[in-house]
């Protein structure tokens, strides 16, 4: 199967996942990415059944509203009974490396308001050890320099991502040969350095169960 295939796989596996929370006062949180997008693609199907969506990014909530989906404010909803995500990795703990679209903060502050985090990915994202992909870390511009001073100083090499602002307006370092032994920890130190808004280690909040696309079909995981 191709990694699309596998995407459209785990979007499918997902609808079956959010069904049961699905009610008329239902707002769903929905994440960002080309996983995402095939999972938000099939929820079109199921628009009467619940009330609407908070987004995690301008571009999925610009794709919810083209399918007749409602986008409410977080401010205005209580909390999200169910958020659906993919990942940029995720390990056996179920945290994960998130921000590869630059959506990392939306996207932490939604999962912040969900009961329950469903990481959809294909199984390309599956690791041992978090850091293999770029580690994502969203700065306030000014502060660019002086944090990618500090994130050298903790071992890491990181890159300005050119041309990209946040939908914070805000600018992305990503951090190369960063691999990471205790995700929580360094989640937290990464996020005191000041000018962090913050990075794309969701281990504090990792998500609940991951639907992984493999070759065998969804596997169902559970954090281990
Ligand atoms: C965006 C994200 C995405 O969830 C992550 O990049 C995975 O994307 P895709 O589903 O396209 O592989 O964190 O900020």
């Amino acid at each position: 199967m191709t990694q699309d295939e596998l995407k459209d796989a785990v979007a499918a596996a997902a609808i079956d996942e959010v069904r049961p929370h699905l009610h008329r006062d239902t707002v769903l949180g929905i994440g960002t990415g080309s996983t995402a997008n095939r999972f938000i693609d099939r929820l079109a199907a199921l628009r009467h059944d619940f009330a609407g969506a908070v987004a995690s990014s301008e571009a999925s909530a610009e794709r919810l509203r083209g399918h007749g989906i409602e986008v409410f404010e977080l401010n205005s909803v209580g909390t999200v009974p169910v958020y659906v995500d993919g990942a940029d990795e995720v390990n056996a703990h179920l945290y994960m490396i998130k921000g590869g679209g630059a959506a990392l903060t939306r996207e932490k502050i939604v999962a912040a308001c969900a009961e329950r985090f469903v990481c959809i990915a294909d199984a390309s994202k599956k690791v041992e050890c978090l850091g293999g992909f770029p580690l994502p870390v969203e700065v306030i511009p000014m502060a660019r320099s002086y944090v990618a001073r500090e994130l050298v100083r903790l071992g890491a090499d990181p890159v300005y991502r050119q041309g990209v602002t946040t939908d914070n307006g805000n600018q992305i370092l990503d951090c190369f040969d960063f691999m990471i032994d205790d995700p929580q920890a360094m989640e937290a130190r990464l996020n005191a350095i000041v000018g962090v808004v913050t990075n794309g280690l969701f281990a504090a909040r990792g998500a609940d169960v991951l639907l992984l696309g493999t070759e065998r079909g969804v596997e169902r995981l559970l954090p281990a």
